[in-house]
């Protein structure tokens, strides 16, 4: 038996025991007449002791430990004299009496505690040296719990946990497929699931009524904080129900996760139309752990002289609460931070209400005190506020104003990572218009249904349909998205139609699902939970990285690996893959 207690375990109870323990070594302190030894693995740290009352044989092996060598140490459990409170183990010390080096280790290339010295790059290329920290493996540990309780929840409701192939056909979700060159079908490829969309849907048609899977997918896109190449979503699919009922169903089921978790009582799950949202928080994902909502104050404003307002299609405007008192260099540093290009704004301009109650704006030549009064007033504003209004494009100034508003909201400490608001977006627009392809694109997927009754629409206003299409959003964060689906082969078929596919180019790439639908395919409808995202909001992270063991860096690199990599020639030719693309690189 390598060890009778783990390094978490031992407590004041324990004192007098002969025992085992098995761990890394965390460090050593010698203090001359006595050596500390903490001992770490996954369940904690114990303190082992050498004194004036170790075997002879034991004290001389420590001049022979470093750090994260693998010991196995036996010993009595005895009070300690100094006790350390901030951890279980901190009322005991093991008086060591013998002593075995299971594994010897090089100098760690970092340090391996809580605040390590080691960069981002340095432990991703030691990512297993990393995850020996425990604010990483927590995360994991995390990861683990709330996988679990994703299963017991949804095995509880009849959900069938079913497994899709990951060597499949192009899924129409958007984004680059990643693909694998079949040895056995030369010239031809397979690829990776972006998601197990289809698959999902045949399943429902094959009558499994409730389907659910932890599911690895791929996507080739541009990586983000809240974005990896391969990620993890939780993908359900439902029969015979309309969108409040899978509404509900997921609404129970993040309530349970954050229960059973967080031991967290979620009290809302409002229902916002898309159209809300980009109106009043300029973004189809609103954190609503706060105000600030966005004003239109288009009328209020044009018609005064002022050209650049006059000019514009739209003119909206937030008010920061308590925020009258900002600077002229606070003032410039929010106009440059509108101006970057990933905002996109050509200027700010503001309305101080001072806590004299009087207003001074930015645009005080065109505009008399009682204009800005009424614009105040329209936007709620109280004495010791300040309005900031961006003017443009309607919908680029919506996005922008949103952007600024997250800003403000982040400045102002009003995004608390413990407050959690969730918000369902529904009524996403079917279709999207992409003015470089000059045609529409579905915005969630080819098989979201229209709402019925936005169905004529499809023929004489296509971008105006709206979908029957949902995004469960939590503080800001797309968490999942779904939609009920198109059942009807016929209206299927329209849709390819409207999205630019010939009958041809349909049949090629979607006959499978298609000609399924022609066996009675049963009203239905599903969700995708991005899991990495949600278990890096449980954790309060900021990135998904820190909650997925052997994550990809920003280039899609596994650096630790040293993935991707070159081939050799010979798998090359037996993949019937062309030489000189290899020889370009
Ligand atoms: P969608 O494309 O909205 O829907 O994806 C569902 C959820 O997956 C997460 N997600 C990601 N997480 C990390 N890295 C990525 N690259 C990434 N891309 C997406 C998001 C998102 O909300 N088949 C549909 C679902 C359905 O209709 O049932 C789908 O995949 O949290």
């Amino acid at each position: 038996m390598y060890r009778t207690h783990t390094c978490g375990e031992l407590r004041i109870e324990n004192i007098t025991n002969e025992v085992t323990l098995a761990g890394w070594v965390q460090r050593i302190r010698d203090l001359g007449a006595m050596t500390f030894i903490d001992l770490r693995d996954r369940y904690g740290i114990t303190q082992l002791v050498v004194d004036e009352n170790t075997p002879e044989l034991v004290a001389k092996q420590l001049d022979e430990l470093g750090r994260e060598f693998v010991l196995q140490a036996k010993g009595m459990v005895r009070e300690r004299s100094s006790k350390n409170k901030n951890i279980p183990t901190g009322e005991i010390e093991i008086a060591l009496t013998e002593l075995k080096v299971l594994s010897p280790s090089d100098v760690p290339p970092f340090t391996i505690q809580d605040d390590t010295d080691g960069g981002d790059e340095l432990r991703m290329k030691y990512r297993y040296l990393d995850l020996r920290r425990s604010p990483v493996r927590d995360n994991l540990v995390l990861r683990a719990r709330m996988a679990h309780a994703v299963r017991s929840y949804l095995n509880s409701k009849d959900f069938i946990e079913t497994e899709t192939p990951v060597l499949i056909k192009s899924t129409p979700e958007g984004a680059r497929d990643f693909v694998v060159p079949s040895r056995m079908n030369p010239g031809e490829f397979y690829a990776l699931p972006q998601s197990p969309q289809t698959f999902k849907q045949l399943l429902m048609v094959a009558g499994f009524d409730r389907y659910y899977q932890i599911v690895k997918c791929f996507r080739d896109e541009d990586l983000r904080a809240d974005r990896q190449p391969e990620f993890t979503q939780i993908d359900c699919e439902m029969s015979f129900v309309e969108q409040k009922d899978v509404l509900e169903m997921f609404e129970g089921l993040t309530r349970h996760m954050f229960k059973e978790v967080l031991n967290v009582e979620v009290t809302e799950f409002p229902w916002m139309p898309y159209s809300e949202a980009m109106e009043k928080y300029g973004s189809d994902k609103p954190d609503t752990r706060f105000g600030m909502q966005i004003s239109d104050i288009s009328e209020s404003v044009k018609g005064k002289g002022f050209g650049v307002f006059d000019s514009a299609e739209y003119i909206g405007a937030i008010c920061a609460t308590g925020c009258s008192e900002y600077t002229r260099k606070q003032l410039d540093s929010l106009t440059d931070w509108v101006k970057r290009p990933q905002i996109g704004g050509k200027g700010l301009a503001y309305i101080k209400c001072n806590t004299d109650g009087s207003l001074k704006s930015s645009v005080d030549k065109f505009y008399t005190e009682e204009d800005l009064k009424k614009i105040a007033e329209q936007v709620s504003a109280q004495a010791g506020d300040l309005i900031l209004v961006m003017s443009g494009e309607k919908d680029k100034t919506l996005v922008a104003l949103g952007s600024l508003r997250l800003e403000m909201g982040s400045q102002l400490g009003l995004r608390d990572k413990n407050t959690f608001k969730p918000l369902w977006v529904v009524d996403f627009p079917l279709l999207e218009w992409d003015e470089e392809t000059k045609r529409f694109y579905a915005m969630h997927h080819p098989f979201t249904s229209p709402k019925p009754e936005d169905i004529a629409l499809l023929d004489t206003d296509p971008g105006k349909v709206r979908a029957n299409a949902y995004d469960l959003v939590i503080n800001g964060v797309e968490i999942g998205g779904g939609s009920v689906r198109i059942y009807n082969p016929e209206l299927q078929a329209k849709m390819f139609d409207k999205l630019g596919f010939t009958t041809e180019q349909a049949q090629a790439q979607f006959g499978f699902l298609m000609n399924a639908f022609k066996f009675g395919a049963p009203p239905h409808a599903g969700i995708a939970f991005g899991f990495d995202r949600l278990v890096s909001m449980f954790a309060g992270e900021e990135t998904i990285r820190d909650v997925i063991a052997f994550p990809k860096n920003n280039s899609g690199r596994d650096v630790m690996i040293d993935s991707p990599s070159e081939i050799a020639n010979e798998q090359l030719e037996e993949l019937n893959i062309k030489l000189d693309l290899k020889e370009k690189k």
